[in-house]
C-alpha cells in the first residue's frame, strides 16, 4: 500500500512516498480503507519533534529521540471498513468511519482497535468534511466543554480564531450558546461571523488587550498570552485555558491553586471514541461545519505539509488518500 512515511525529524522535505505491507489484522482491529487524512500544526510538530518547554524531553521519549518511531505520518483519518477481525462487533465491512490514531493514518489502509477512537461517521458527510473534524473540532470541544465547562450565556474570547483549531472553537463555543469574540486578521472576520462569532477583533489593534474582566474564558492555541495579560481580561471566575505548555503557564497554575481570581489550564485533548461520537452527533445537528483550506492528492504529502508549515492556510487541509471525493478546497 502507498504510504507517507518520515524516518528522521525536519522539514517537509523529509516526508516522501513509499510502499509499506498492507497491516496485519488482529482478532479486534478495524481495518479502514482510508479516503481522507488531514496535515494539521499537529501532525507539523510530530514531524518537527519541536515539543514546547519541559514536553521536549517527554516527547522525544514517546515518538522517538531523532526521529519518528512510527514512520507513517497521519493521526486522523475518514474511510470505510474493509476488513474486521472475528471479535469485532461494532463494525462491519463498508461502514463509513472517522477517527484518530498516533500514527498512520496517512496511508492507504489503517489498522485500528475497535476499542480506539474510530466511531461511525456523520451520515450524509464526505470522508473530507469528516476527517476536518476531529483535530480541530475534537480539541475545542475537549478544553471548551470539558476542562473550561463553557455555558450558555458565558462570553469567551477565541484567539487564533481563524486557525486550525480556532475555526471550531468559534462554532462549538456559539453551538453552546456563549457570546464568541473571535481575534483574527480583518480579511477573516467574515467567515468567522458565519461561523457564529458575535465580534471580532483584530491581533494588531492592541486595545484588545485593555478590556478589564470582559470574559468568562478565554482560549488560546497559540499561547499569545500565557505571560498573564490572560489576567485582566477575565472576570474573578474565569478560565484561561492554553494548548502549550510553558514555565509561566506551569507557575500560573500553581499560583491559582492558592490565590484568588481567574485560573489556567493546559493539558493535551485525548481522542475517544465518546468524543467523536459527540462530534458527530454535532455534526449531524448543524452545530459544526468543516472548514477545508486545501486537498492535495497522497503523493502530494510533502507539499501539503509545506503549505501548513506556512501557517498561511485558512481550515484544514486535506490530503486525499483513496477513492476521489466529490469534495473540494472551499476557497
Ligand atoms: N494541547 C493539545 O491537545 C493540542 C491539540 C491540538 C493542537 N495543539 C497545538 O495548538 C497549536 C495551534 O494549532 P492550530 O492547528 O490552531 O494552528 P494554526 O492552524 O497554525 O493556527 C494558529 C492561528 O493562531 C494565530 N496566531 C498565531 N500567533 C498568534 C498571536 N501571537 N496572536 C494572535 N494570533 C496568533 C494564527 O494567525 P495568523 O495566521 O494570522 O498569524 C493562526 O490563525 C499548535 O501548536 C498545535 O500543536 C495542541
Amino acid at each position: 500500500m502507498k504510504a507517507m512515511i518520515q524516518t528522521r525529524y525536519g522539514g517537509p522535505e523529509r516526508v516522501s512516498l513509499a510502499d509499506r505491507p498492507r497491516p496485519a489484522v488482529g482478532p479486534r482491529d478495524v481495518l479502514v480503507a482510508v479516503q481522507a487524512s488531514p496535515v494539521t500544526a499537529g501532525d507539523r510538530r510530530l514531524s518537527t519533534g519541536d515539543y514546547p518547554c519541559i514536553t521536549w524531553l517527554p516527547g522525544r521519549i514517546a515518538t522517538g529521540l531523532t526521529g519518528p518511531r512510527a514512520p507513517v505520518s497521519g493521526t486522523v483519518f475518514a474511510g470505510t471498513v474493509v476488513e474486521v477481525g472475528p471479535a469485532v462487533r461494532r463494525f462491519v465491512p463498508g461502514d463509513a468511519v472517522f477517527g484518530q490514531v498516533m500514527s498512520g493514518a496517512h496511508a492507504e489502509l489503517l489498522c485500528v482497535p475497535e476499542d480506539g477512537a474510530v466511531a461511525r461517521a456523520p451520515a450524509g458527510w464526505e470522508p473530507h468534511e469528516a476527517a476536518a473534524l476531529p483535530y480541530g473540532a475534537g480539541t475545542a470541544h475537549h478544553f471548551l466543554s470539558g476542562v473550561g465547562g463553557l455555558a450558555a450565556g458565558e462570553r469567551v474570547l477565541v484567539i487564533g480564531a481563524a486557525g486550525g483549531v480556532g475555526l471550531y472553537a468559534v462554532q462549538l463555543a456559539a453551538s453552546l450558546g456563549a457570546e464568541v469574540t473571535a481575534l483574527a486578521r480583518p480579511a477573516d472576520h467574515a467567515s468567522l461571523r458565519g461561523l457564529g462569532a458575535h465580534r471580532t477583533l483584530e491581533p494588531r489593534d492592541g486595545a484588545w488587550r485593555e478590556e478589564r474582566a470582559r470574559y468568562d474564558l478565554v482560549f488560546d492555541p497559540v499561547g499569545a498570552l500565557d505571560g498573564g495579560p490572560w489576567r485582566r481580561l477575565l472576570a474573578p471566575q474565569g478560565r484561561y485555558l492554553s494548548l502549550i505548555l510553558s514555565m509561566r503557564l506551569l507557575l500560573a497554575m500553581a499560583l491559582g491553586r492558592i490565590l484568588p481570581g481567574p485560573r489556567a489550564h493546559t493539558g493535551v485533548a485525548l481522542a475517544s471514541a465518546e468524543r467523536l461520537d459527540a462530534l458527530r452527533a454535532l455534526a449531524e445537528a448543524g452545530a459544526v461545519r468543516p472548514v477545508i483550506d486545501r486537498v492535495f492528492p497522497i503523493d502530494a504529502a510533502a507539499e501539503a505539509h509545506r503549505h501548513v508549515a506556512t501557517g498561511q492556510g485558512r481550515g484544514t487541509v486535506m490530503l486525499q488518500v483513496g477513492a476521489p471525493s466529490r469534495l473540494r478546497a472551499a476557497g
